[in-house]
């Protein structure tokens, strides 16, 4: 019984210390943190259900994550089943890494710029991953650099593999008016702080 205690205390401990280290982050750069909380764990479990999973190569599942921030989609997307060695964690905050790498210590976690992806993660190859998943502040962002985003990460995904962004708004993050992928998107998060969905981008076929 006490073990549970314990566990239920770190918890709360855990839960406490990522939302001072989230607030740190806003007060010091709020357009480039984007929200005022860390995605609650809904929001966190949607994301991840929309990894693409074979049962036969879920052992190989890569998956690259964009601003993951004190880690609570990182979480879900282990608990999903994929391997932290298969996970590539691309922040920009200095605030955030030291508890990434400590956190995810056989994860790939790497300081860079998500707007350019060949530069921070030259040893991705192309056409090699599984999913991307983003939880970046994409509209604090002028268009252009939304799209020029998508599809850098459509250069490193396997073909028809997903691009996985949250938002808070009513419309796409990413403007949809283009042939060259597909936009759908989830119902409402109501259970997250505050309530998002989660949008799926895939690269159209032959574009
Ligand atoms: C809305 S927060 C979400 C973080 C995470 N879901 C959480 O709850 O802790 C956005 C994250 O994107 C990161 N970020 C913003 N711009 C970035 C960029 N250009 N490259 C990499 N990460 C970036 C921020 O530092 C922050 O960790």
């Amino acid at each position: 019984m006490f073990s549970g205690v314990n566990l239920r205390t770190n918890q709360i401990i855990k839960k406490f210390v990522d939302e001072l280290r989230f607030s740190r982050a806003w007060f010091q750069n709020p357009l480039k943190t984007g929200a005022v909380t860390p995605s609650g764990p809904d929001l966190a479990h949607k994301i991840a259900s929309y990894i693409p999973i074979c049962p036969q190569t879920k052992m190989q599942t890569r998956v690259l994550e964009l601003g993951p921030g004190t880690g609570p989609v990182t979480e879900a997307l282990i608990e999903r089943g994929i391997e932290q060695q298969n996970l590539t964690l691309l922040e920009y905050s200095p605030t955030f890494l030291k508890n990434l790498r400590k956190r995810y210590p056989d994860a790939d976690v790497v300081h860079g710029d998500a707007f350019h992806l060949k530069t921070s993660l030259p040893a991705i190859k192309q056409g090699s991953l599984d999913a991307v998943v983003s939880c970046l502040p994409l509209l604090s962002q002028p268009t252009e650099r939304r799209l020029s985003c998508l599809f850098q990460a459509f250069e490193l995904l396997k073909p028809g593999a997903p691009f996985i962004q949250f938002s808070y708004s009513l419309s796409s993050p990413i403007a949809r008016n283009s042939k060259a992928f597909t936009t759908k998107h989830s119902s409402w998060i109501m259970r997250n702080f505050p309530p998002a969905r989660v949008w799926i981008y895939t690269k159209t076929e032959n574009t």
